[in-house]
Parts: structure tokens; C-alpha cells; sequence
């Protein structure tokens, strides 16, 4: 039996995950901020901590599958405080657990707002690891109306998930790293949007799916499942565009 540690599982794509997990008969270990093995805030450094320790108690430090995916979407600094420093905290306060696996992996739900227009202070602060000048420029940066925080937490995600796929402490360790970046999930993050025909019909002009549309949160959990399978054994820092035609429409014959 395997044990997979996923954040978010309370909700949406994690929920989505845990679900495929169980009935797979492997086990779960859940963490969000409530309805979960481990309450836990990711936002703060204390939330963090508590969650690697739980865990920790919980599999007595032995665990196969890490699935950081706990994110929100306000363009506020609590944005990325969970979606980029809550997921570093995830994938590398659990990395010692991973060591006892025959076959471990760990999977990052980035998006395809990692594509999307960034704010190259938080960015380069975020990666610099300093999360406190990084917090203060997202501060500044937290106009309700605006659209920042989220595509550069998720952009600075990505480019870390990158950089340290390749490295000794993962790909060096037999760990594969990589990403799902979803476009539209119906999810309760998307709920209000849909909710809305003016938001709804803005969200789908600018997101282009021409794969079936908006999608469900099973379609992101497979992904995730097939990156966290032990069939998985070569795909190294990967983004897997799990988004209906989104990125190949938005980027097409530029990226290649
Ligand atoms: N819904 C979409 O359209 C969409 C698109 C692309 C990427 N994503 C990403 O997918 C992931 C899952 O989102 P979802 O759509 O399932 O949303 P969701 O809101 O249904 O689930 C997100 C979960 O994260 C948890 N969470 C939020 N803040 C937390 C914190 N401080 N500490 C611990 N847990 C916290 C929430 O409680 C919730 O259970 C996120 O990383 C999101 O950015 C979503």
C-alpha cells in the first residue's frame, strides 16, 4: 500500500485525488484547513511546521507520493504565501519522509496562469527565497480588481519545480518532480466565476478550451495520479498541460 501526502485534499482537485487514491486502495493522508488528517495553515511558517511534524507522526516518516496542490486564487499576498512558499515548505519538509519509498514522486498543481503576465519583483524575490520582501511587494500588489499574485505564484512555482527537478536532492534521489497546470476547473475556486454570466462568458473568451471546455476536477486528479504512479519513472520537471487546448492555442508554433 502506498501513501500519498496531499495538500488541498479537502476540496476540488485534491479532493478529486484523494478519492481516486482510496479507491485505488492506497492511503491518504489529508492536510488543508479543515476536514482533513491534518489542519493545518500553509500560509503561515507555523502552519508549515505543525504539517511536517503531524505527518511525520502520522507514517512515522515514511511516506511514497508528496501532491502539493493547496492554492487559492485572490489577488492577495496570502496568495502567495500558500501557493508558492506553502508548497516549497510541502515538497521540502516532506522530502526526508520520501526517503523509505521504493518508488517515490511528487506532483506540484501549478496552472496555466503560469503563462499568464507576472510581477518580476515578487518573482525574483520569491525565488531569492526571501519571503518577507517577497510578501510586502505582494502587499503593495493586492488591489482587489487586480491579477498578479496568482500568475506569479504559480510562475515561480514552476520555475523552482524546474531548476530543482534536475537536482541531486530529487532526480539524484530517484524522486520524479513535475506539474499539472490545469486552465479552468470547476471547482469551488471557480465557483463565484461561473456563477456570474458576465465573469463566466469574460473567463471563457480569455481561456480558450477547445478540448471539452471547462473541466472537471477528476480530469486534473488523473493527471496527477499518472505523474504519482510508479509507472511514472522518467518524466523530470514537466509541466503536463492539463487544460483543454488552452496552452498549445495561447503559445501554438512560438514555443517550438
Ligand atoms: N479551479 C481552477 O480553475 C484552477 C485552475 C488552475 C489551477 N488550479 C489550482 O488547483 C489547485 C486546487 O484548486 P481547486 O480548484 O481544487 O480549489 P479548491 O478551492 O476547491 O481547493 C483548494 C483547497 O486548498 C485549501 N487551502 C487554501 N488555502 C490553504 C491554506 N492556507 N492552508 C491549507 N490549505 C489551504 C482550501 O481549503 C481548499 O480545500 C490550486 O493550487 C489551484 O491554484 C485551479
Amino acid at each position: 500500500m502506498r501513501t500519498y501526502v496531499i495538500t488541498g485534499a479537502a476540496s476540488g482537485v485534491g479532493k478529486a485525488t484523494a478519492d481516486m487514491v482510496r479507491a485505488n486502495g492506497d492511503k491518504v493522508i489529508s492536510v488543508d484547513l479543515h476536514d482533513a488528517d491534518v489542519i493545518a495553515d500553509l500560509s503561515s511558517k507555523e502552519g508549515r511546521e505543525h504539517m511536517v511534524a503531524e505527518v511525520g507522526r502520522l507514517t512515522d516518516g515514511k511516506i511514497d507520493v508528496i501532491v502539493a496542490n493547496a492554492g487559492l486564487s485572490i489577488n492577495a499576498s496570502v496568495t502567495l504565501a500558500v501557493n508558492y512558499f506553502g508548497a516549497l515548505a510541502t515538497l521540502e519538509g516532506l522530502h526526508p519522509y520520501l526517503a523509505g519509498s521504493d518508488s517515490p514522486r511528487a506532483v506540484i498543481t501549478a496552472s496555466m496562469a503560469s503563462l499568464q503576465p507576472f510581477n518580476q519583483e515578487i518573482l525574483d524575490l520569491s525565488l531569492a527565497g526571501d519571503e518577507e520582501a517577497a510578501m510586502k511587494v505582494a502587499e503593495a500588489n493586492s488591489d482587489p480588481a487586480g491579477y498578479v499574485n496568482y500568475p506569479t505564484s504559480k510562475r515561480a512555482l514552476v520555475r523552482w519545480m524546474r531548476e530543482h527537478a534536475i537536482s541531486e536532492e530529487w532526480a539524484g534521489a530517484g524522486i520524479p518532480l513535475n506539474a499539472i497546470a490545469p486552465a479552468i476547473i470547476l471547482t469551488p475556486m471557480t465557483e463565484p466565476i461561473f456563477a456570474d454570466p458576465v465573469q463566466r462568458e469574460n473567463m471563457l473568451s480569455k481561456v480558450p478550451m477547445p478540448l471539452n471546455g471547462p473541466a472537471p476536477a477528476e480530469a486534473c486528479a488523473s493527471a496527477i495520479m499518472f505523474l504519482a504512479s510508479e509507472a511514472n519513472t522518467h518524466i523530470c520537471g514537466q509541466v503536463l498541460f492539463t487544460d483543454g487546448g488552452y496552452e498549445a492555442s495561447t503559445r501554438g508554433a512560438g514555443q517550438w
